[in-house]
């Protein structure tokens, strides 16, 4: 197929034979980071410009590192330094730093809508590593690939996702992404970060984690994002974790080969047991390998590498 699209904004809007191609793609790349010398002349004398005004550790740095594989220029901007303090918009952070001619630029932006927003105005692609409450649809790719890997299929699937549904993009992506590709998901979290219309999206709703994690074969953990909520979202840790942790005593509920995700950084011991985290049916580094060859894939299909001749 050819891949056609100057931005990647959500996985709402892609088609599932999109998403088997970009799937597809970066399992081609996954072998040149196992090389001895990992590099690739494939995106030679292209630039990738990295924008993030909020914090990250693996999409930040596997962004850097894809291009790189890649043979791609890169440069990131450390917001905190840069002329944003000085009260520059959005909007013109972004033109000034397009017309130094970059050919992608990777946004990260607290504000729900901020990728489309600079996708609009923009003639250079836009990726969206997470805006918002919106959407991350690089991690739900890495977390379709590390699926799709350990399963062998995605179709079928019960994938219960658990914890802070209402600010999590990665849930939002992930919804998305694995009801596109035939699986079943259930989202399980307290009522008051659950929001409305979940079912809309496909989804069935629990706010009960022994009911998500019966018969599961994927659990995908979500962290407490204790700096978007106030304290009316929950009572205490405490609470919440006796609720809404996992523990090995949960993994007895799901499938025997159950596979236990987190999109990372983890709050050891809030929403997941230092044990079911570095236990034998985690693939919470999986990801983040998987993390760089989808990122890859998305930087070259992007750049004209899905077009036909
Ligand atoms: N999963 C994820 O987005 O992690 P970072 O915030 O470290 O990029």
């Amino acid at each position: 197929m050819e891949f056609r699209r100057k931005d990647l904004l959500g996985m709402a809007e892609l088609e599932p034979e999109e998403i088997r191609f970009i799937l597809d793609t970066a399992a081609s790349f996954k072998e040149i980071s196992t090389r001895s010398i990992k590099k690739v002349p494939t995106l030679r004398g292209k630039t990738v410009v990295s924008l993030f005004y909020e914090a990250s550790t693996r999409t930040r740095m596997s962004f850097e590192i894809a291009a790189k594989r890649l043979s791609a220029d890169t440069v990131s901007l450390t917001v905190a330094a840069s002329s944003v303090t000085k009260g520059e918009t959005l909007e013109d952070t972004a033109h000034n730093l397009e017309a130094m001619a970059p050919d992608i630029l990777v946004i990260r932006h607290q504000a729900s809508g901020a990728a489309q927003f600079l996708a609009r105005r923009l003639k250079c692609g836009v990726i969206n590593a997470g805006d918002g409450l919106h959407e991350h649809p690089t991690q739900a790719l890495l977390d379709l690939l590390t699926v799709r890997e350990a399963k062998g299929r995605l179709d079928g699937l019960k994938v219960a996702i658990i914890g802070d549904i209402a600010h999590s993009r990665v849930a939002r992506s992930n919804i998305h992404a694995f009801t596109k590709m035939g699986s079943r998901v259930t989202v399980a979290g307290p009522p008051t970060m659950l929001p409305p219309h979940l079912e809309d999206l496909g989804a069935q709703v629990t706010f009960s984690l022994t009911d998500a994690v019966r018969g599961a074969d994927v659990i995908m953990m979500l962290r407490l994002q204790l700096e978007r909520m106030g304290q009316m979202y929950l009572s205490t840790l405490r609470e919440y974790s006796t609720y809404f942790g996992l523990a090995e005593r949960h993994l007895k509920l799901a499938k025997k080969d159950v596979i236990i995700m987190h999109p990372g950084p983890l709050n050891r011991g809030v929403e997941i047991s230092a044990e079911v985290a570095d236990g034998p049916h985690s693939l919470i580094l999986e990801q983040v390998t998987n993390g760089v060859a989808v990122r890859m894939a998305v930087l070259y299909l992007l750049m004209g590498g899905g077009e036909k001749g």
